[in-house]
């Protein structure tokens, strides 16, 4: 379980609020594949919030970063996209398989891994500049 708490905080509050939904989300498929018995359309209605959410939570930096002219847009663009081909990947996967082995390994593991460094590093750099820029 992520510790909401624990969530590196960024100098734009509107994005902090987003991580905080991300890792909720990521607490209640933790819960449904812990769980037993194991109820499979519950968990295929969670990775399609947490698709439809993670589209939009780098959907919304993506816009905020062009109004501000963030100079390093590219960059952080290109990794939402890596990770999100890799998350739609992985739940492709499951689909096919129901191994819930591969949604541990992923959400459980790899990705919040991948979520925390990314808030430190290019999210925490992205909302500075954003707060800079729209003096808030
Ligand atoms: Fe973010
Ligand atoms: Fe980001």
């Amino acid at each position: 379980m992520i510790d909401c708490t624990t969530i590196p905080q960024v100098s734009f509050d509107e994005m902090n609020r987003v991580h905080h939904e991300e890792a909720t989300l990521l607490n209640t498929l933790e819960e449904l594949i812990i769980n037993t018995p194991i109820d499979s359309d519950a968990i295929a209605v969670c990775l399609h919030e947490i698709v439809e959410h993670t589209r939009r939570h780098f959907g919304n930096e993506e816009r905020l970063m062009k109004e501000v002219g963030f100079p390093a847009f590219n960059m952080h663009e290109g990794e939402h996209i890596r990770v999100f081909n890799e998350m739609q990947r992985i739940i492709a996967q499951w689909l096919s398989t129901k191994d819930n082995n591969i949604l541990k390994e992923y959400f459980l593991g790899s990705f919040q891994e991948w979520l925390s460094a990314h808030i430190l590093s290019m999210d925490t750099i992205t909302a500075q500049f954003i707060s800079m820029n729209k003096g808030c």
